[in-house]
């Protein structure tokens, strides 16, 4: 049940660090990443990689997948349903990975089959085990992130993230032609403190106040840049499926080359900064700003955006590649308050179901 959360949503962001903690366990040992499905070398013969996903678990693909890019590892993230047009060429070096928290999305399945069809190896990051994608794909790794109920995604896309990062970090562990991130201790070891900060983030959050400060605005626009996009993305996706108020997610350099013109004291400007390559979420959060928007940045205390941000959500202190989930934990608040002053029947949004099983 619920226990003493008025809505599931509620209870599985509270319980984020708790399917943090399980999502890691087990998985960081000697600085080095561990699969138990998919040992050292697993990876040896993979020249490109494919992520396919819809919704919720797409943000998490393109979060996932920036390690593996910054590493010169080939990399495509594809939203399922567009898989058949888009996708680039696949044989037998293709890894593609299906990252689903159901397990059951027609649209990830119909991509997945089509690759495994066209040659691809293929492997499934979900939560469910037993599930349709788990049974079909060469191999299997789970988020355990526990049972989602919620029909908005929460804990699901921040055990997804991780599991796909370390997922990446395996596969570059494995390839010659990789570039080994110098940090990469660093960030495996920060990645233990994450369930903590998580926590933290839940006891002094200001997201309810925020959202209560501007619930009347018009519209509400969240960016971000590098690993501050999927989070500005996801951010918009959930604000708009909860409250059904109109939200959108913008790459922040995008906002000047059209969505801007809608850009009034009443568009609220969430700029996501993770502490990573921001310069140009701080421009054009001022440009915004400019035109008369408030600015809410979603950053470390210490971030630059912050001299000129009208409010602030804190992200605590960590490496870079983790400090975008961080935020998303304050921007699913943001969230989860706006639909509850506005009434909304949180857990069951109308039109949408958890699992989508039509294409
Ligand atoms: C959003 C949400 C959906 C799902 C999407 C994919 O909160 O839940 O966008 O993320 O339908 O579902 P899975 O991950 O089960 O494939």
């Amino acid at each position: 049940g619920k226990g003493e959360y008025d809505h599931y949503m509620k209870k599985e962001i509270h319980n984020q660090p708790t399917a943090l903690s399980n999502t890691i366990e087990g998985r960081v040992e000697d600085g080095e990443v561990s699969l138990e499905a998919l040992p050292e070398g697993s990876f040896t013969d993979v020249d490109a990689v494919q992520l396919v996903a819809c919704g919720t678990s797409y943000h998490a693909a393109i979060y996932g997948a920036q390690l593996l890019k910054s590493a010169g590892v080939r990399t495509e993230v594809i939203r399922a349903s567009e898989y058949d047009s888009v996708a680039g060429p696949v044989d037998e070096n293709t890894l593609t990975i299906a990252v689903t928290q159901s397990g059951e999305t027609a649209d990830t399945l119909g991509a997945v089959r089509e690759a495994a069809d066209r040659g691809a190896r293929t492997l499934a990051v979900t939560n469910v085990v037993g599930s349709t994608v788990a049974r079909e794909v060469d191999d299997a790794v789970y988020i355990r992130a526990g049972p989602e109920v919620g029909v908005a995604a929460t804990k699901t896309f921040s055990s997804q993230a991780v599991t796909l990062t370390l997922v990446g970090q395996r596969i570059v562990a494995d390839l010659d032609h990789a570039e080994q991130a110098e940090d990469v201790e660093a960030m495996l070891e920060s990645l233990s403190d994450l369930p903590e900060q998580v926590e933290q983030i839940l006891e002094t959050t200001d997201a309810e106040r925020l959202a209560k400060q501007y619930i009347d605005s018009q519209s509400f626009f969240f960016i971000g840049n590098g690993l501050g996009n999927p989070v500005a993305l996801e951010g918009a996706l959930k604000f708009k499926e909860i409250t059904y108020e109109h939200a959108e997610g913008f790459a922040s350099g995008q906002l000047k080359h059209g969505p801007l013109a809608l850009v009034t004291e009443q568009t609220p400007v969430f700029a996501v900064c993770t502490g990573g390559d921001d310069g140009k979420t701080k421009t054009n959060a001022i440009e915004a700003q400019t035109r008369g928007a408030p600015i809410v940045a979603v950053s470390p205390d210490e971030h630059p955006v912050v001299d000129t941000a009208d409010a602030h959500l804190s992200v605590p202190d960590t490496h870079p590649v983790w400090a975008g989930l961080l935020a998303n934990v304050q921007l699913q608040l943001v969230s989860y308050y706006a639909a509850d002053l506005l009434d909304r029947p949180i857990d069951k949004p109308r039109n949408l179901a958890k699992s989508v099983t039509v294409e």
